[in-house]
């Protein structure tokens, strides 16, 4: 175990019975996913430019069953490319889940074979993505227009590794082509061992609510395991979007950005545990302060500063500290990896004080 979760566990005695109750119970309401055993229902979401290796570590120490890696571009991936590779880098990580996204069934075989061989314990088929650039090659949620070709997809990375193989999708390309349900099925019946659906189409990409309710036809159409997605903002969220879809898991994305421990703190409450409190000041510096050090070693200074940014500005913007905005803004703009190590002790120093 690392020094962070170490700390976590460690601070207050009364956390440290609770979470040992929490993880025994988070045990035994896991979830079967082919082969796999996983200890809880509430994974962080792939987000490319966000889960880094720092991220995953942390949301996976905190509690998250499940952590998957950023989309990794089949063709980039297995022609060596660099910035794939750091992407589905996965020390430290217990289930390593690796995205890939494509449209020839050779180069996603391909790609599922090199993931499975560098240790991923399942891999992650996008057909979620609307970015115009991979729409465009006909891959990520592009493949919800054409389900033959999305099978021969599936049929080739299935045939191509031993371990479990999942897909993400959405609801469908647009609200006249809801065909999520028959794609659930088509891809149960080609040996898909998990379903994600994000509550949107493709053509509205981040905008309005996820619709957690139209997730439950694809619950009718399928018995597979089905992970609901959109919006997952608080812990009462989680239980509404379980209830309203019939899912057996949520996946949390941008609720988990500045707050890594959420997804862990997800999983004990819809076990129906007793509510848990937010990590300490202390841990949450250690935290920040562990995946701040983490992009500068896998990125190297000039990238890892500029890779941090996002992460800094989140957590600064979950702080409690009244000089969060001013800190954020210095964090923000530093180049100098000491002085953002010494601002992040001033955001969570006032609120250790203040506590
Ligand atoms: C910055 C960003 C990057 C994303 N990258 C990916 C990706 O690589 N693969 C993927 O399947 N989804 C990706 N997504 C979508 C998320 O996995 C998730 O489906 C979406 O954000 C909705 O969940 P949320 O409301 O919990 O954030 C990305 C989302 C964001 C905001």
């Amino acid at each position: 175990m690392n020094e962070m979760s170490l700390l976590w566990r460690c601070t207050k005695n009364d956390y440290d019975i609770s979470m040992s109750q929490s993880d025994e119970f988070l045990g035994r309401n896991g979830l079967s996913v082919g082969s796999l055993r996983l200890e809880g229902r509430a994974f962080l979401a792939p987000m490319a430019g966000v889960t880094d290796l720092g991220m995953r570590r942390l949301a996976q120490d905190f509690g998250a069953a499940l952590t998957f890696s950023e989309m990794l571009d089949a063709e980039f991936y297995t022609r060596g490319d660099r910035q794939a590779a750091v992407r589905a880098q996965s020390a430290g990580i217990n289930l390593h889940v690796v995205q890939i996204a494509g449209c020839r069934s050779q180069r996603l075989a391909e790609a599922a074979r090199l993931a499975a061989d560098s240790g991923a314990a399942m891999i992650d088929i996008n057909m979620g993505c609307p970015a115009k650039r991979v729409t465009d090659g006909e891959a990520g949620s592009a493949l919800m227009r054409d389900l033959d070709l999305a099978m021969q997809l599936v049929r080739a990375v299935v045939a191509a590794v031993k371990i479990p193989v999942s897909l993400k999708m959405r609801l469908g390309w647009d609200q006249a082509a809801l065909n999520a349900p028959e794609l659930a099925r088509r891809a149960e019946s080609e040996g898909i061992a998990m379903l994600t659906v994000h509550g949107r189409t493709r053509c509205q990409f981040y905008q309005g609510r996820a619709d957690w309710t139209a997730i439950r036809k694809v619950r009718e159409a399928t018995s597979l395991p089905l992970v609901a997605n959109g919006d997952c903002t608080s812990l009462d969220a989680a239980r509404d979007m379980l209830r309203a879809s019939g899912a057996d898991a949520v996946m949390i994305g941008r609720a988990a950005m500045g707050r890594p421990w959420f997804v862990g703190q997800v999983a004990r409450h819809i076990a129906h545990r007793p509510p848990f409190p937010s990590p300490s000041a202390e841990d949450r510096h250690v935290a920040a302060q562990q995946h701040y050090r983490t992009l500068l070693t896998i990125f190297g200074r000039e990238k890892g500063m500029r890779q941090a940014r996002k992460h800094l500005s989140a957590y600064a913007a979950h702080s409690q500290n009244r000089r969060a905005d001013e800190l954020r803004e210095r964090l923000v703009r530093s180049e100098n990896p000491a002085e953002v190590e010494a601002l992040l002790g001033h955001l969570f120093e006032d609120e250790r004080i203040a506590a």
